[in-house]
């Protein structure tokens, strides 16, 4: 048991790669309180823990929204007092508009042209169609959001704690079609470091995880093509699933961690190697 006795918070933990971290870490010994948007799915989490899942609590809280999220601590510290794991994973591929629909035509054009051998004529643009809403509500979800949590969670960790945060390749390349989503996931990064630092005194340890491609809800937007593009690109020749990037966030929470902080890992199949 790598978490027994551990009470470990996990945002965005109704659906992918949230669901399958609070489930490895309830199975790990540890008490998750499984955070998400709506409650329902949260539930669905704690169902899915089975045994396990008699320590688990269902909390819903949009990680955006400063006052929701003391709320949450708030709920934590009355029933358990402290925190000793959280994990940063609450997320959005796409903060809406007809944007995202477009890019996909773009991507499957462009794909076409770039197949016939001419000169790619499609142009994404995704940057200078982006409304100030898209912009803001990436950078809320994930930036914001992480830092929210962040700071509540280090006001109950004691020495021994561990924060884990939720980056993506696409912070290590940037990605063309998601500019937002790329400079949020770069600054989950750079905070992961400053926090390391910060805290290292007081015993905790921070790091990340830049997953690659995933198959959960997050990617079933990408076409079949796109899909098989990405397969192709990557040396494992295949997506991740999200127990991959459990065991990730399982070694780095852990004792298995223990001289781990400031960094990132990437469970990618090799797509991107740095
Ligand atoms: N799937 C991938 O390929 C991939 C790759 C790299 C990084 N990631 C990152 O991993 C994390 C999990 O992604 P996933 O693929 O499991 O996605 P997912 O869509 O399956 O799950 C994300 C969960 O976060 C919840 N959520 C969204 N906004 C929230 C908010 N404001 N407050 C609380 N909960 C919120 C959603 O309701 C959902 O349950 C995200 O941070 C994502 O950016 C995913």
């Amino acid at each position: 048991m790598k978490l027994a006795d551990r009470v470990a918070v996990v945002t965005g933990a109704g659906s992918g790669i949230g669901r399958a971290i609070a489930c490895a870490f309830a199975r790990e010994g540890a008490t998750v309180i499984v955070n998400d948007l709506a409650v329902a799915r949260s539930r669905e989490t704690v169902d899915a823990m089975g045994a396990a899942g008699v320590r688990a609590r269902a909390v819903e809280a949009d990680v955006a929204e400063s006052r929701a999220v003391r709320a949450m601590f708030a709920e934590v510290e009355r029933e358990f007092g402290r925190v000793d794991v959280l994990v940063n994973n609450a997320g959005i591929g796409s903060s809406g508009g007809p944007a995202s629909e477009e890019t996909a035509k773009r991507h499957e054009a462009r794909i076409g042209e770039l197949m016939a051998g001419g000169a790619i004529k499609t142009h994404w643009d995704v940057t200078e169609r982006m409304t100030d809403e898209t912009w803001h509500r990436m950078i809320a979800v994930h930036l914001n959001g992480t830092f929210f949590c962040t700071r509540e969670a280090l006001r109950l960790m004691k020495p021994g704690g561990a924060i884990v945060n939720l980056s993506s390749v696409a912070a290590l390349t940037g990605l063309e079609t998601v500019p937002h989503y790329s400079a949020a996931k770069g600054g989950i990064l750079s905070f992961t470091r400053a926090v390391a630092r910060e805290v290292a005194s007081r015993g905790i340890r921070v790091n990340a995880i830049c997953p690659g491609y995933v198959d959960t809800p997050m990617t079933q937007p990408m076409s079949a093509l796109m899909k098989r593009l990405t397969v192709s690109r990557t040396p494992l020749h295949r997506m991740g699933v999200p127990d991959d990037i459990a065991r990730t966030a399982l070694f780095l929470a852990s004792d298995d961690g223990s001289f781990f902080t400031g960094q990132w890992l990437s469970p990618n199949g090799g797509l991107v190697m740095q």
